[in-house]
């Protein structure tokens, strides 16, 4: 893919709000997108991450009422729930330290990075840090559906404890960061988009040169 070809992407992608409820997405389409998330990048490399995939449509139709009434959740082919995983990266953690032996650092390197985690999870909101780097794998889900004419739309506006019970989620173990509906557009014509133009948001401080 050239430069060209990757921004036509991010611009086909937008905030679908009304899918063809007639056409799903083939599994071999949907299994790309989520392994976009699967290889995002996250804080420490910890994943902090779960993908429920919904296509069932009773599910669907409690999840629009949970996410007040949106009807993405409907006429999408699939709702990807994310879930953020929680109560597992307390300083000290042994789930911590599993993620951490996969690279096979050497023992200085290791628990240095320990001790980095440890005094980093004492000080910050561990939930939404986990949440924050969910929203990274959506990002990434988005733009590579868009790569392959899929449309979606990132749903933050829902009600987490009916979702939760929707979907019997365990409350101590994860938390509902975000869910992304895909399918295909029911409309072809999609809104211009609006964003700020590129001075105004990209800065080089102290010039441009090196
Ligand atoms: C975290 C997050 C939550 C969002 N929640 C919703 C939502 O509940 N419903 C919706 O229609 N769009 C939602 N959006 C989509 C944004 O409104 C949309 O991306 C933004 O207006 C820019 O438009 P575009 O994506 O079409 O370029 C959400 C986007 C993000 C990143």
């Amino acid at each position: 893919m050239n430069k060209e070809e990757i921004l036509e992407a991010f611009n086909y992608r937008f905030a679908c709000k009304e899918f063809d409820e007639n056409e799903k997405i083939d599994d071999d389409d949907l299994s790309f997108i989520l392994e976009t998330g699967r290889l995002s990048p996250s804080s420490f490399g910890l994943e902090q991450w779960k993908f429920l995939v919904v296509r069932n449509g009773g599910l669907k139709a409690k999840l629009r009422e949970a996410s007040f009434d949106q009807q993405q959740l409907t006429t999408c082919s699939e709702v990807v729930v994310i879930l953020a995983k929680k109560g597992l990266y307390e300083p000290g953690s042994a789930h911590v330290a599993k993620m951490f032996k996969r690279w096979n650092y050497p023992d200085d390197l290791y628990n240095m990075l320990i001790d980095f985690h440890s005094n980093l999870m004492a000080e910050i909101d561990m939930t939404r840090w986990a949440v924050e780097q969910c929203h990274i794998a959506a990002g990434n889900m988005m733009t590579s559906a868009a790569m392959i004419g899929i449309d979606s739309c990132a749903i933050g506006g829902f009600e987490h404890e009916k979702v939760e019970k929707i979907l019997n989620i365990d409350k101590e173990k994860f938390e509902p960061a975000m869910m992304i509906t895909f399918g295909y557009r029911e409309h072809d014509e999609q809104p211009e988009k609006a964003r700020l133009p590129f001075d105004d948001v990209v800065e080089f401080v102290g010039g441009k040169g090196y």
